[in-house]
């Protein structure tokens, strides 16, 4: 019987993204992950997770304008009933929001599924604030729009760039939970907008997507580079788990957590973040790494992608309670296109399970 957590299972086949875990490389519809983070926009990327799965999906430079539109078109749903979920944690309102679109498995369902976080999660933390929302604008790209709509300003090409990287970077990553239970759904037929609900109550767990916002928790309560060996060790000495670090395939450092420090590093080259924070979150990483190898010896234990994220979507303006909410911005793609291809592929996932409870007293 597989272990509990399906460790080494290979539950689906996929043309999408391959995560080797032992090299530290991951590849997407074939392009290794350094021919795309910081290089093509998440309109591309969207276009090279969709190709094939929609008739109808338009080349890039109409996605980017059909994206737009669909950003429009959820802006509804914020008019009509934003006001009453601003008061949830951002990733409920979202959740909650993202519940009222239309079931159904075509590109425009699909286009509404991306466009909404990236238009629901700006509008839940104005609201918050006692701010009004601000609708779309559907000629920015979907990055600098979704900054657009968070700041109120049309951010620098730097910035908008530096969540390009983000949303690029995590759009997709093999049989996570968070895709594993979207594909779980889709098998179902129940419908892009079930199979993306899944996902991201998935991707909430602190295990999962809700680690980024622990991150920056632990970076307050080190405070300073000369406290985080000992903190760090008080906590695995505690039995915690230190988040952004460990993954359950990588064996080695997680390419994408080089792949966020370059973006932040052009980030703090237009001086959109703090070098010294830069600096700190290093020494945190090399200090944790020391920790994880003296108390966790023979377990590869490494930097994961939520580690630098943090810096990133801080600088970026983003409350540490909206980071899964901006990891959902990314990989939406992701699970549509791992729910698109469940589809096709056509089965109903159904694994078995063994019983080892009771059994009837009389004779079955
Ligand atoms: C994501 O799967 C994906 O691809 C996910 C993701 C994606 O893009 O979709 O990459 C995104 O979810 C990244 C991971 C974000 N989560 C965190 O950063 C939370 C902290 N990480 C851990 O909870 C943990 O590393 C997991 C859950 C990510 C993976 O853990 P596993 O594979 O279940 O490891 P395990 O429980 O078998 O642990 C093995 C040992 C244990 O020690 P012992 O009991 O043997 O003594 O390693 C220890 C664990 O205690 N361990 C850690 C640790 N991770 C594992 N110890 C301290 N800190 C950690 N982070």
């Amino acid at each position: 019987m597989a272990k509990s957590g399906l460790d080494d299972v290979v539950a689906a086949e996929t043309v999408l993204s391959h995560v080797d875990g032992e090299g530290g490389h991951l590849i997407i519809r074939g392009f290794a992950l350094d021919e795309l983070a910081g290089h093509v926009a998440t309109e591309q990327a969207i276009a090279l997770l969709l190709h094939g799965f929609f008739p109808d999906l338009p080349d890039r430079g109409t996605l980017a304008a059909a994206l737009g539109a669909a950003r429009v078109a959820v802006f509804a749903e914020v008019e009509t009933s934003g006001a009453g979920l601003a008061q949830l944690d951002p990733i409920e309102s979202v959740r909650a929001l993202m519940a009222r679109l239309d079931d159904g498995d075509d590109l425009d369902v699909a286009l509404k599924l991306i466009a909404a976080p990236a238009v629901f999660t700006p509008a839940m933390l104005r609201l918050r604030k006692g701010l009004a929302p601000i609708a779309p604008d559907a000629a920015l790209s979907h990055a600098a729009d979704t900054l657009r709509m968070l700041t109120g300003d049309t951010p620098s090409k730097e910035r908008a760039a530096a969540l390009d990287a983000y949303l690029v970077i995590v759009c997709d990553h093999g049989l996570n939970a968070s895709t594993f239970a979207a594909r779980v759904v889709a098998s179902t037929q129940a419908g892009l907008a079930s199979a993306v609900l899944a996902g991201l109550s998935a991707l909430k767990g602190p295990l999962h997507g809700g680690a980024p916002g622990p991150v920056l928790d632990m970076f307050d309560d080190i405070g300073a580079p000369e406290n985080a060996e000992r903190w760090l060790d008080d906590a695995v000495m505690r039995g915690e788990r230190l988040m952004g670090f460990g993954h359950r395939v990588y064996r080695v450092r997680d390419p994408r957590a080089d792949a966020l420090k370059s973006a932040l590093r052009k980030l703090a080259a237009s001086g959109g973040v703090d070098d010294a924070r830069v600096a700190f979150a290093e020494a945190v990483e090399k200090a944790a790494l020391t920790v994880l190898r003296r108390r966790k010896p023979g377990r590869s234990l490494d930097v994961n992608v939520d580690f630098y994220t943090v810096l990133l979507l801080e600088a970026l303006g983003f409350s540490r309670d909206a980071f899964t909410c901006v990891f959902a911005m990314g990989r939406v793609p992701g699970w549509i296109a791992h729910a698109r291809e469940q589809v096709l592929e056509g089965r109903l996932m159904r694994p078995q399970s063994r019983y080892v409870g009771p059994m009837p007293k009389q004779a079955a």
